[in-house]
């Protein structure tokens, strides 16, 4: 234990931009910007090269504990086996926790909504001197005040304790603006900041072309949105006209969980681009209020396991999947999910969303996915900047399954709402008659 670990890193393998924060000591650090940037894998390389100096243990933290195996364990275990530095390392299968064998420092792993583990993690020696939140628009201030006590306890003489986050940058309003990026009035077009308390970097695409292929670029390029163009290809703060939900909270709802009984839930497919997204629901006709109460969102998985989580989460209650996969649809019968093909129907999109923009609706505060999706869904935009009656067709997997689930309640909507105006032409038709014919 404690000897010293001498191992040399081609320079090569970092992104030029980001070296000088292999050594930056402030104590909060702001990683931000545009997608594929070059965000996360420098900051992967930074944690490894922490734990191998040693004196630091490291808890890498995203709000859901079940997408850290896919990004940041993952991420990290990529560089650990492209240094070819394994040997280095005990790795736990379980939860992902990195030790150095030669120091015995670590790097922990978890999710912001697995608070029991939260409370009791501690490192194998010393204290933890490193928080890093990816993503970090995820999670809610609330979570963060929580994560900072954290780093309680002395560390060794002279390690300073440092809070790092990662995201992208998706709405003005959000509360990492306000108390980070708004104290210091930070300038549109500004790349950097840096004090002894805070930290900014601000990365694009183009800090990172000699990582990207020529087909990560022209997507980025080609996004013709103009807000997922201003915050996905440019990083810049991202701020929405007109979104198109606006009759939504966020609250808490594990105290209501025994009053949901009128459950709904819709599945929209995906695999590698674009994620499976389950929603799942109870709808209070009477009150028309929707509850949010469950999601699943994730690339990846095959029918099989996707089946395995819907059961998981709902059991044998119907789900309305997207009717664009029949085969998907075939197959998660199979494994014993009751998979009801959704009907759409005529312009159900918009029909949808008219309906469901009628309803309260509230998201559990663990649905961040739901939220993300919530707090972003747009109209198009024509080129004079009016919003036209189209919704943008991105980051709407979960809204869409919630369509979907929903479809029936509304369909049942569609038919009043047509009988209605028939009856009302009819009425309107018979009260012209009335009058010719002189009837009260
Ligand atoms: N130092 C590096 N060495 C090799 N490849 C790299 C390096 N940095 C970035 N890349 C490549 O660039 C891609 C994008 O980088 P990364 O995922 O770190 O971006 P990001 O800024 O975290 O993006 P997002 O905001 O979308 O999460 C990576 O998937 C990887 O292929
Ligand atoms: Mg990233």
């Amino acid at each position: 234990m404690n000897q010293t670990i001498n191992i040399k890193i081609n320079p090569k393998v970092f992104n030029k931009v980001y070296i000088p924060y292999l050594k930056c000591e402030s104590r909060i650090q702001i990683f931000y910007g545009g997608s594929s940037s070059g965000k996360s894998v420098f900051l992967a390389q930074r944690d490894v090269i922490k734990l191998l100096k040693g004196g630091r243990n490291i808890l890498v933290c995203r709000q859901l504990k079940n997408t850290l195996r896919g990004s940041v364990i993952q991420e990290i275990n990529k560089v650990i086996t492209d240094w070819n530095i394994s040997s280095l390392f005990e790795i736990n299968k379980t939860d992902g926790t990195i030790t150095c064998i030669e120091n015995g420092y670590q790097i922990v792993f978890a999710g912001l909504d697995d608070v029991e583990k939260l409370k009791s993690i501690t490192p194998l020696k010393g204290v933890f001197t490193d928080i890093r939140i990816e993503e970090a628009t995820e999670i809610e201030y609330k979570s963060y005040k929580q994560l900072k006590k954290r780093l309680r306890g002395k560390t060794q003489d002279g390690i300073k304790k440092i809070v790092t986050f990662s995201f992208n940058p998706i709405l003005q309003s959000h509360w990492i603006y306000e108390i980070f990026f708004a104290k210091i009035n930070w300038a549109d077009d500004q790349t950097k900041y840096q004090d002894d308390q805070i930290s900014i970097l601000k990365t694009t695409y183009k800090d990172n072309l000699r990582f990207l292929e020529r087909d990560d670029v022209d997507d980025l390029e080609n996004e013709d949105d103009k807000y997922y163009y201003d915050v996905y290809t440019l990083g810049m703060w991202g701020i929405l006209g007109e979104v198109i939900f606006t009759n939504w909270k966020v609250k808490d709802l594990s105290a209501m969980m025994n009053q949901f009984t009128n459950h709904r839930a819709g599945l929209d497919f995906g695999f590698s681009s674009d994620p499976a997204a389950l929603s799942v629901m109870h709808y209070d006709k009477k009150r028309a209020q929707l509850y949010i109460y469950d999601e699943f969102y994730d690339r990846g998985l095959t029918n099989q396991e996707l089946a395995k989580v819907i059961i998981d989460m709902i059991g044998t209650q119907p789900v309305t999947c997207d009717s664009s996969e029949p085969k998907s649809i075939q197959e998660l019968k199979e494994k014993g999910v009751k998979a009801l093909s959704a009907k759409k129907g005529k312009d159900s999109v918009n029909f949808g969303i008219q309906w469901l923009q009628g309803l309260e609706i509230f998201v559990d505060s663990k649905c961040v996915n739901c939220k993300a999706e919530f707090s972003t869904y747009h109209w198009k935009k024509d080129k004079d900047g009016n919003a036209l009656r189209v919704p943008v067709d991105k980051k709407n997997h979960l809204i869409d399954a919630i369509r979907y689930g929903m479809e029936d309640d509304m369909e049942n909507m569609r038919t009043s709402i047509n009988i209605n105006a028939q009856t009302s032409n009819y009425a309107r038709d018979m009260g012209d008659k009335d009058k010719k014919w002189g009837i009260k």
